[in-house]
């Protein structure tokens, strides 16, 4: 009896396995065939009723008949999961001899590609970059510069004050000042960084923009090297045509000072929309430095003499790029960015 109904359960349960489609339905079989209370615990709970003498027999035939089942579910159950993992690795297949997708390269800003072109030409011509901070004390900015307390061009650079003696530097010429300071002569040297005034925001103003210092003493130092050297840098900087123009001016910290024009580039100094019809471009201010200056950094003004240069970095990269509001600069709009 228990002979026939074993074989009945083993090959119901054997039939539903063939016909199982998925995990969970062998699953399903599992218990209700092995589980706590599935066919086959039943047989074994109905064993008091067998008589003693064939109890061994009969369990181990229960035995055998379980684990014919546990093995043909295991099979197959890794089957599926085999199938599973396959369809998995397919749907990931990755096509290596497809090509890439390009990365998205960054452009530099035109302010850094005139900075570096502004170093290069200097480093040539021998110069050294040094930086400078853009927090300053009222010295540097202003008084180790031949500006007093009272004097009419702290005005003209409306100045961010911190606190007390501290500012934020209005101009790089602060960096001037340091150089010199350290006592080690001759100088030759370039200071590019950040300079900041109260101004409004407009196609030509920001309250923070970009300047480059220039500084060299030595022993013999005279106009003439002021004016060869920057007719030079202009020539290199905006092509060899290039001819250069001082105009008398007034910085405190310079004496004599001027302001250099360029011929215009873009018409040759015919006149042109650039140029605003005058052929010349403004380009920077410069001059000798003033004895006053050099006394206070602690140079003997007698033996040594400089001359010192400042020129707007947005200025020569809104030039050179054509382009016509500095707000472009500030505003890091990819589709502006990307075209340099
Ligand atoms: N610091 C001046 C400015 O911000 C520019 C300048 C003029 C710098 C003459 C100089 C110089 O070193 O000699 O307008």
């Amino acid at each position: 009896m228990i002979n026939e109904t074993l074989d009945e359960i083993r090959k119901k349960a054997l039939e539903a396995i063939g016909q199982a489609s998925d995990p969970d339905r062998l699953n399903d079989i599992r218990v209700s065939v092995l589980g706590k209370k599935g066919e086959l615990t039943g047989i074994l709970k109905s064993m008091k009723d067998v008589a003693p003498e064939d109890r061994p027999r009969i369990g181990q035939l229960v035995n055998d008949t379980r684990a014919e089942i546990e093995k043909v579910l295991d099979e197959q159950k890794q089957k599926f999961e085999a199938a599973i993992l396959d369809a998995k690795l397919k749907s990931e297949a990755i096509d290596v001899t497809l090509p890439s997708k390009p990365l998205p390269v960054g452009h530099k800003h035109p302010n850094t590609i005139a900075l570096e072109e502004v170093e290069r030409i200097f480093i040539g011509m021998g110069y050294e970059v040094v930086g400078g901070p853009e927090i300053e004390r009222d010295y540097y900015n202003f008084k180790a510069l031949n500006i007093p307390d009272d004097h009419p061009a702290r005005d003209e650079q409306d100045t961010f004050y911190i606190s007390g003696q501290f500012l934020l530097r209005t101009q790089t010429s602060s960096a001037q000042v340091h150089e010199m300071e350290k006592g080690k002569l001759p100088i030759k040297m370039i200071s590019p960084g950040r300079v900041f005034r109260a101004d409004e925001v407009d196609a030509t103003h920001s309250p923070s923009f970009h300047q480059v210092e220039g500084l060299v003493i030595d022993e013999n130092i005279t106009f003439a090297d002021l004016k060869g050297t920057l007719a030079e840098f202009s020539k290199k900087l905006f092509g060899e045509l290039t001819e250069t123009k001082f105009r008398p001016h007034h910085f405190p910290f310079t004496e004599p000072s001027a302001e250099m024009d360029v011929s215009c580039f873009k018409c040759g100094g015919k006149g042109c929309r650039f140029c605003k019809g005058s052929g010349w471009i403004e380009i920077l201010g410069c001059g000798m430095v003033h004895p006053n200056v050099l006394r206070m950094s602690g140079i003997d003004s007698k033996k040594y003499k400089g001359f010192a240069f400042g020129v707007g970095l947005e200025r020569i990269a809104l030039l050179k790029y054509e382009i016509d509001d500095m707000r472009l600069l500030y505003e890091n709009d990819i589709r502006f960015l990307e075209q340099f």
